[in-house]
């Protein structure tokens, strides 16, 4: 089958099974071009829940697609591949989180969306970094456990003062990032604005021009009177970037901006997951109710 054959096959069977496809802005430019939706890991979420598809086919890492699943228990949500980690979410785990909550009974427990479902099940809410300042704000008097991104906690607690407590967990794509990095590309491009995600460390956000999530860089980006940006996130960016500024200059802060996970699925996955209805995203009924408890206290906190 030639690409172009693929891309006519997928839109059939969407058609014909009323799926729907959700991508993330890291996936391969292709994927991108593809999807129905194109989102941050919040609106993502936002754009499942609300669907009247049956099938969501979610183009990102396994806990996208389980958060799809959480918030529409009812739907079928296929990945197309049967596993793709997040580095940083694998670095916490429910055994290691109870344990926590035992030895600190007082805190509240915050975890960033990137985490798995077991997790989600044992926090009182989730965040993303669309809005995890807004969400800390609101438990602002609590003694706070931000999980697992020590970075976006760091940020948080640095900003306001927050009592807050860090997991060491961390996204090793954004963690590798350095103030040195920033001052390279900043006087090799003297007149770009600088963007980062809140995941690189604090002190490249006390750099940056704008922090925050992947949408709101873009939004920030095409918004601006200005053409040349350092973007400090993963690569996949550039593509909805130079797309929607096509006059504008996008230079990846370093070439290590890439997440291996994001990158494993191609137009044929996308295929083979529609034609087999296949990888489906299970996670037992007791655990999606009480992760569903922290989704919806953040979709909820978020307006
Ligand atoms: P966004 O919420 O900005 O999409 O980020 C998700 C992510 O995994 C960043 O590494
Ligand atoms: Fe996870 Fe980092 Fe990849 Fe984002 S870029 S999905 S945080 S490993």
């Amino acid at each position: 089958m030639t690409k172009e054959e693929m891309i006519k096959e997928i839109e059939r069977l969407k058609k014909e099974k009323n799926a729907i496809i959700l991508a993330h802005y890291y996936q391969n430019g292709e994927i991108q071009d593809i999807a129905d939706y194109l989102g941050d890991s919040y609106n993502l979420s936002v754009i499942a829940k609300n669907s009247d598809a049956k099938i969501i086919v979610f183009c990102g890492v396994l806990f996208m697609g389980e958060t799809a699943k959480i918030l529409s228990p009812e739907k079928k949500v296929l990945m197309p591949h049967k596993y793709l980690p997040c580095y940083m979410a694998n670095l916490i785990n429910a055994k290691a989180l109870k344990k926590y909550k035992e030895e600190n009974p007082d805190r509240v427990i915050i975890s960033y969306v990137n985490t798995y479902a077991d997790v989600k099940a044992l926090s009182d809410c989730t965040v993303t970094s669309s809005n995890a300042l807004k969400i800390l704000e609101h438990y602002k008097d609590k003694k706070i456990l931000y999980c697992p991104d020590k970075n976006l906690g760091n940020y948080a607690s640095k900003e306001y003062g927050y009592d807050i407590d860090l997991w060491d967990g961390c996204c090793q794509i954004h963690d590798r990032l350095t103030v040195d990095d920033v001052k390279k590309a900043k006087s090799e491009h003297p007149n770009a604005l600088f963007c980062v995600h809140p995941e690189a460390p604090y002190e490249l956000t006390q750099m940056a021009d704008y922090a925050g999530s992947t949408k709101g860089i873009i939004e920030y980006c095409t918004k601006s009177d200005k053409d040349e940006f350092i973007i400090g996130t993963e690569m996949g960016i550039l593509h909805e970037l130079e797309k929607r500024n096509p006059n504008k200059k996008f230079y990846l802060l370093s070439k290590g901006l890439l997440c291996k996970s994001m990158k494993l699925i191609s137009l044929e996955d996308v295929y083979k997951c529609l034609l087999n209805e296949e990888y489906e995203v299970t996670i037992d009924k007791d655990t999606m109710d009480k992760a569903r408890v922290a989704l919806d206290k953040m979709l909820e906190l978020s307006k």
